[in-house]
């Protein structure tokens, strides 16, 4: 029905050769690509289309109690957007929004803070009761390939701007929408409580000798009730990540392909502060050619991982489906870490594994994994044979399900080159 309304608008908008039409509690923006009038050619002049002013203009006009809609066409964004005041406002994005990559220093300089590791986004959305819906339209571009070629395969980049972050939010929808090329992690939610995430297609892929690193397709943090649903991602790094302080994250339906699927972590990197995740669900997740499948990775830190649950998943060429780690990345200090791990349920996990690893378990001596449980849990190397399951400091080891076939060192590697 709003969508009848929207056409009578639209035409009334490109009637007036405005870029943001406001009729009541409704905004109708235009971009600056489509909009023909003498104002439009005043403000292009030589320089690069910017619409970031206009789409600001439209969430101070229409923010409170209003909507706004973002037309078909192709929007210019060459700026940072903050936008955390909204309240019971409902987005339509029925366009493609393209993030500039000719400024590379601006967007450097000056993204937005998201406190987590002193990353950076480009986009902060905040509020209360927000719906943001891209009708299976909205194309958002983040040009991640000069980032790429930027970062050299490089780690966290400081000012490398995650493309959509949920900040300090309330009761938001988010769904329909779909990223080529982000520029780092495609989304985040942080200090936020009952986000849905629906039917969203992500893919960042890279095309020059350099690897996608960090491209997550989500990552949660100091966030609860969290509902992912039908997504695909492509990305080059965790599909869907749940950091420190999370609470129930309840995910269903994802397909990821060339990423670490469905992960805990890494959680307790920070500094002295506990983190705390608590009651998880990945269901019906597939794997496709990725580095890990259903997997917990923590820094040797403090807190717990508690109630995780992943079930039905299939996995196909997965280097390493199933792994747990205490000392992530460096490898150091592994049995010293007490970020106890527990209630963990692995059921209807089945498919291939590149190698001839399923699963690899070192928990930290200091604090022993407890009340892991499998069943259902079928992996074969997809060369053919059996695939090893190797644990260590598991306390309920002889019946969680699964039978070890050895023991795990604690600087076990994310991803194997080959059979073990
Ligand atoms: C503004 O909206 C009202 C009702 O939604 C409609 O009747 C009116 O024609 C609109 N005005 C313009 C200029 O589009
Ligand atoms: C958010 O929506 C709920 C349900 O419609 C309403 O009760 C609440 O007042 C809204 N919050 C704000 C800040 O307007
Ligand atoms: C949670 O957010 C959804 C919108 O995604 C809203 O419909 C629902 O009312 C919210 N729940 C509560 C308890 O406010
Ligand atoms: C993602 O994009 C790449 C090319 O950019 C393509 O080869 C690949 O098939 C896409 N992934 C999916 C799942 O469609
Ligand atoms: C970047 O990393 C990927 C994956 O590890 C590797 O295949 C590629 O050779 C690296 N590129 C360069 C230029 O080192
Ligand atoms: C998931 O996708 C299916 C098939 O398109 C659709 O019927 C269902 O409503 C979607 N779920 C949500 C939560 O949007
Ligand atoms: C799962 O999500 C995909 C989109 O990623 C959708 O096509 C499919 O219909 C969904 N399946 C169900 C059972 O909702
Ligand atoms: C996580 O939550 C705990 C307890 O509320 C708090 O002490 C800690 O600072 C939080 N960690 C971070 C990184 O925010
Ligand atoms: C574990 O998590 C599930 C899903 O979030 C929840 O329903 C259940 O109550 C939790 N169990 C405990 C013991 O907290
Ligand atoms: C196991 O998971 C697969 C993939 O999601 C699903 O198709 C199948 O129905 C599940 N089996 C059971 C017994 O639930």
């Amino acid at each position: 029905m709003w969508l009848s309304t929207l056409l009578v608008i639209a035409v009334a908008a490109l009637r007036a050769s405005a870029e943001v039409v406001q009729n009541g509690t409704m905004c109708v923006v235009t971009p600056l690509s489509a909009a023909s009038g003498a104002s439009a050619k005043r403000q292009f002049g030589q320089q690069a289309q910017d619409d970031t002013p206009q789409i600001l203009d439209a969430f101070k006009r229409c923010g409170t109690d209003g909507s706004i809609v973002f037309q078909e066409g192709t929007y210019h964004i060459r700026q940072i957007m903050d936008v955390t005041n909204l309240r019971n406002c409902d987005i339509h994005i029925l366009g493609k929004w393209v993030w500039s990559a000719d400024n590379l220093q601006y967007w450097i300089s000056h993204t937005l803070p998201v406190t987590y590791a002193g990353l950076h986004t480009a986009w902060r959305l905040g509020g209360t009761n927000i719906t943001l819906r891209g009708h299976g339209k909205a194309l958002f571009d983040g040009n991640g390939q000069v980032w790429i070629d930027e970062n050299k395969n490089g780690s966290n980049r400081q000012g490398r701007p995650i493309s959509l972050t949920i900040w300090h939010a309330t009761n938001v929808l988010v769904d329909g929408i779909t990223w080529r090329q982000s520029q780092f992690w495609h989304t985040f939610v942080a200090y936020s409580q009952n986000v849905t995430m629906t039917n969203l297609d992500m893919n960042t892929t890279s095309h020059s000798q350099y690897s996608a690193v960090n491209t997550d397709g989500f990552d949660s943090w100091n966030s609860k009730d969290v509902y992912l649903r039908n997504w695909t991602v492509t990305c080059g790094d965790d599909c869907i990540s749940v950091k420190g302080n999370s609470t129930n994250i309840d995910v269903k339906n994802v397909t990821c392909h060339e990423s670490g699927c469905a992960c805990i972590g890494s959680v307790g990197s920070n500094a002295g502060q506990p983190d705390f995740v608590d009651d998880v669900v990945f269901d019906t997740m597939e794997c496709h050619h990725s580095s890990n499948a259903a997997w917990l990775k923590t820094y040797p830190g403090q807190g717990h991982i508690r109630n995780v649950t992943f079930r039905n998943f299939v996995v196909d060429d997965v280097n390493q489906p199933i792994y747990i780690t205490p000392c992530t990345y460096s490898g150091n200090g592994c049995d010293g870490s007490r970020l106890a791990i527990s209630d963990v349920t692995w059921s209807n996990i089945t498919g291939t594994s590149r190698y001839n690893v399923a699963a690899a378990m070192h928990c930290s001596s200091a604090a022993p994994c407890r009340n892991l449980h499998f069943e259902g849990v079928d992996i074969k190397p997809r060369a053919g044979g059996t695939a090893k399951v190797l644990c260590s400091n598991i306390q309920n080891q002889a019946d969680m399900g699964l039978t070890c076939t050895g023991t795990c060192p604690g600087n076990w590697p994310q991803q194997l080159n080959g059979n073990r």
